[in-house]
């Protein structure tokens, strides 16, 4: 190979490291001059088959060339790896002025059944009721025989009761099936006057459009030495303006059947459907939200309290029934599906804020 030849490889070589555009390329032109089989080395190999006085100006000629490349292949690569690296950076910036994302708090929402549940509280708190609890696994005792709903009562059918095995007093325990058991706990636990709100769980074995095994009640209690109808009606309906938040309400008693109340009701609330919109208190159409009367003698004797003496009313709502009214939601079986999308349209993103009974 000609002293020219070589020139014009070198020439051609250096064209080629400035021209990589970026690292792997230059890798590739690395690898064809100086790797194994490189055309650099490539010379280097023949050196070994000259004649010693041909070898040695050679070498040398190769060897100008070979240390030209290395040096333009290491002068480049430095180049082209900073351009990476700033590259890299400009593309993997953190902007420190966004926004952080939403947390937990802000993200959270409160279900419509809460929101309802902590209204329909707050307006029975504001009218002296204090919130009373019990257990969802209830004794048979208080779900049902202390509410005169003796062991072969036939409305002991109507509950679709979930019962769990036999304890060793002979009785089932069970999912309770109502609120009402709480009257019995707070008449057990306190002697009157009694104001009490218990707003819980309770399941039956029932599941389509408006009925879930899982639902939930608010049950009121008031006994004391005077209480009447009156008493009763006035609660109810200043309970319905104050929920609903509209100055008149219309209200439907209807005589009913419970065996823990007697005289016994159930209340139908007015409303009217003007388009997709539902107004409470105005039009033909009834919604039953709850069943109530008068402290049946027998719950009193039950737990010890002298019928002569003391008397009281009791009612129990349905709190996922004014849930959807007041959200105007068809279908109950969304409010338990877990559906986020649905949880984002319909919950609310603040915890409720303190409001008065009647507006
Ligand atoms: N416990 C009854 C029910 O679940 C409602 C009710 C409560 C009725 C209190 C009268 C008094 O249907």
């Amino acid at each position: 190979m000609s002293a020219q030849e070589l020139d014009s490889l070198k020439a051609e070589l250096l064209e080629a490291i400035a021209r990589a555009s970026d690292l792997s390329a230059l890798e590739e032109v690395r690898v064809g001059a100086l790797g194994k089989k490189g055309r650099v080395s490539a010379l280097m190999q023949r050196l070994g088959s000259m004649p010693p006085e041909e070898r040695r100006d050679f070498g040398q000629a190769v060897n100008t060339v070979k240390t030209a490349v290395a040096e333009a292949l290491e002068a480049r690569h430095t180049d082209l790896s900073r351009a990476a690296t700033v590259a890299k950076l400009a593309h993997e910036r953190a902007d420190v002025t966004l926004p952080v994302r939403e947390g937990p708090l802000s993200e959270g929402r409160i279900h419509p059944v809460s929101q309802v549940t902590d209204e329909i509280t707050e307006i029975f708190a504001d009218m002296g009721f204090r919130i009373a609890e019990g257990p969802d696994i209830e004794t048979d005792f208080n779900n049902f025989t202390a509410l005169n709903i003796p062991p072969e009562h036939p409305a002991r059918q109507d509950h679709d009761t979930f019962y769990f095995a036999e304890g060793a007093d002979g009785t089932r325990p069970v999912l309770r099936t109502h609120t009402s058991p709480v009257q019995i706990r707070a008449m057990l636990a306190d002697r009157p006057p009694l104001r009490i709100i218990a707003p819980g769980r309770v399941y039956r074995c029932d599941s389509d459009q408006t009925h879930t095994p899982m639902f939930h009640q608010v049950e009121g209690l008031v006994i004391d030495e005077e209480t009447h109808l009156g008493h009763l009606k006035w609660v109810l309906e200043e309970f319905c303006k104050a929920s609903f938040e509209v100055p008149e309400v219309k209200m439907r008693f209807r005589a009913s059947h419970f065996p823990f109340t007697e005289p016994s009701m159930e209340v139908d609330i007015g409303y009217a459907k003007v388009g997709d919109e539902i107004r409470i208190g105005e039009g033909d159409k009834w919604l039953e939200i709850l069943g109530c009367g008068m402290v049946h003698p027998n719950v009193l004797k039950a737990v010890d309290l002298d019928p002569k003496k003391y008397q009281g009313f009791a009612f129990g709502m349905g709190i996922d029934r004014i849930a959807m009214l007041k959200y105007g939601m068809p279908d109950l079986r969304a409010f338990f599906s877990g559906d986020l999308r649905w949880l984002k349209h319909y919950a609310s993103r603040r915890s409720p804020s303190p409001r008065s009974p009647r507006g």
